[in-house]
């Protein structure tokens, strides 16, 4: 047990998945995990074990923003065996190039600022995604037929942001899109040796301002467990 985790200790299968969203935890485990069973609900942050193709998978929501998913992504590795690490989430796309419904696969995180900003301090650290688990999620993704975008995107710490001239470098120099969390998750990977991905959907667009239709996420939801799933264990 942790602070925040409820799990006994072999609860949590060493393949995590991390929506933000805990109820999309839920939706994904009952829908592609056999068996899954629920092993957190402390502050209502769902966490469920099952097996996929015969493999133990844990779907674990983490809440919005870096702070957010820094204590999940923490206490799944140092108290439980977390080793796979693959985030799920959506997006704002940066590039005109870019279409809604679009997968992207952040092979690096840029970030203002990261929970860990305290430990690496003067340093500009590179947060970036496991090779192995990037491409086998290329793979994945361009089987299913998904448009797939592979490149840095940027963690910002606002979804209301005041400061528009940050997004516009941002587009300057070819940051595919912006979400809250992957940085964070990318550097406690490198720190604790373990492998991790980001993969997004894009949910809105903020150069021409269009937005994934309500009726589209849950698809395209399903679509990114599916790639993340066959990533982990290609
Ligand atoms: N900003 C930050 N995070 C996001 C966005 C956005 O526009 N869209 C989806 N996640």
């Amino acid at each position: 047990m942790t602070p925040h985790i409820r799990a006994e200790p072999g609860e949590i299968a060493e393949t995590v998945l991390l929506p933000g969203d805990p109820l999309r935890a839920r939706w994904a485990a009952e829908t592609f995990l056999d068996a899954p069973q629920l092993v957190n609900d402390v502050r209502g942050m769902l966490g469920f074990t099952g097996t996929w193709r015969g493999h133990r998978v844990t779907i674990h929501g983490t809440g919005m923003g870096m702070p957010s998913l820094s204590i999940y992504a923490n206490e799944l590795i140092t108290t439980y065996s977390a080793r796979t690490l693959i985030r799920i989430g959506s997006c704002g796309a940066m590039q005109k190039h870019i279409a809604v419904r679009d997968v992207i696969l952040a092979m690096s995180a840029t970030s203002l600022s990261t929970p860990s900003r305290g430990i690496l301090r003067e340093m500009n650290f590179a947060p970036c995604a496991d090779f192995g688990l990037l491409s086998a999620a290329h793979a994945a993704a361009r089987s299913k037929g998904s448009t797939t975008h592979v490149g840095g995107i940027y963690s910002s710490d606002v979804f209301y942001d005041e400061r528009p001239d940050l997004n516009e470098q941002m587009t300057r120099h070819g940051i595919l899109a912006v979400e809250m969390e992957a940085a964070e998750l990318y550097i406690l990977a490198a720190r604790h040796r373990c492998r991790a991905l980001a993969v997004l959907t894009v949910s809105d667009h903020l150069l021409t301002h269009e937005a994934l239709p309500a009726s589209d996420r849950q698809s395209s939801f399903g679509d990114m467990v599916e790639i993340a799933l066959e990533a982990a264990f290609a």
